[in-house]
């Protein structure tokens, strides 16, 4: 069996000999939304300093677990921290959470973050809706020899982000009158924010949001055949289109402030979402 897989077979072996729970959707917790845990109906946390070979963050304000639970009634696991490319990590080892989230039975997996507004339009604080990405800018997670058990050697990505979850997730915001933007999230690989340059270079390409995850994770879990779909906090507006200079304690404050909204908006699309979960392939 290839190394990668192999650990993926090990981690999952060590999450079944401490929980048994089947979940249907999968949600990455990103800024600000690291205590979602308080608005879900948790059953059981899983830190991932117990699973065997398991990337830690060591980013502040990243916690480091799995919480298994209900969310809206949908059995949910939920990262409370994410590992970054720019931690050192080996790209396989950055989207191992999102492929043992997948062997754990998530057929969905809604991807969230804090990013950098690029489009003029926005303003720190928005919420925006990913409707596509660009991800050139790190490597494949898909990069070595095919893990052919978790899908083929060339994905199609013609809708990286699945376009009905995103109609679903359009509804939500709706109905809760939220407002929210769309656009386009570019990933770097950070660790430092972007300059001015980088930012007009950024907008050239069609990027509406930019940040240092979710693109690669959504790359994996499209791989796997999982649907995907993901919001974003704009924390800050990217560099160069303020006098302010960007730090992270700014975004975090930024996706604080935000949380209650985010909140309201990831239970409301995760109802939705429970719904659609097992419906792919079905006529
Ligand atoms: N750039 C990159 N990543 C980010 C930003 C940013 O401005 N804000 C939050 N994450």
């Amino acid at each position: 069996m290839n190394p990668i897989e192999e650990k993926l077979e090990r981690c999952y072996a060590d999450v079944k000999r401490s929980i048994d729970f089947t979940p249907r959707v999968a949600i990455v917790l990103g800024s600000g939304l690291g205590d979602y845990a308080e608005t879900a109906t948790v059953e059981a946390a899983l830190p991932y300093s117990e699973i065997d070979g398991f990337p830690v963050s060591t980013v502040p304000g990243h916690k480091g677990r799995f919480l298994f639970g209900y969310v809206a009634g949908t059995p949910v696991v939920m990262m409370q921290g994410r590992v970054h490319y720019y931690e050192g990590y080996p790209m396989s080892d950055v989207v191992l959470p999102i492929r043992l989230m997948r062997r754990m039975g998530a057929e969905i997996v809604l991807l969230t973050n804090a990013s950098g507004g690029v489009n003029a339009a926005f303003h720190a604080g928005d919420l925006m809706l990913i409707t596509d990405q660009i991800s050139s800018f790190v490597p494949s997670p898909l990069i070595g020899p095919n893990l052919e058990a978790l899908g083929s050697r060339f994905p199609d990505m013609s809708h990286i982000y699945d376009p009905e979850l995103c109609g679903l997730i359009r509804e939500a915001a709706e109905r809760l009158s939220i407002p929210l933007q769309e656009g386009v999230y570019l990933q770097l690989t950070g660790p430092a924010f972007e300059t001015p340059a980088e930012i007009r270079m950024c907008r050239g390409l069609g990027a509406d949001a930019v940040g240092m995850s979710t693109a690669c994770e959504a790359v994996a879990a499209n791989h796997m055949g999982m649907r995907v779909c993901g919001i974003s906090c704009i924390s800050n507006m990217a560099s160069g289109m303020t006098e302010t200079p960007l730090s992270h304690e700014e975004v975090q404050e930024t996706a604080d402030r935000v949380a209650p909204l985010f909140r309201k908006l990831v239970t409301e699309t995760v109802r939705q979402l429970g719904a659609c979960a097992g419906k792919r392939g079905e006529n």
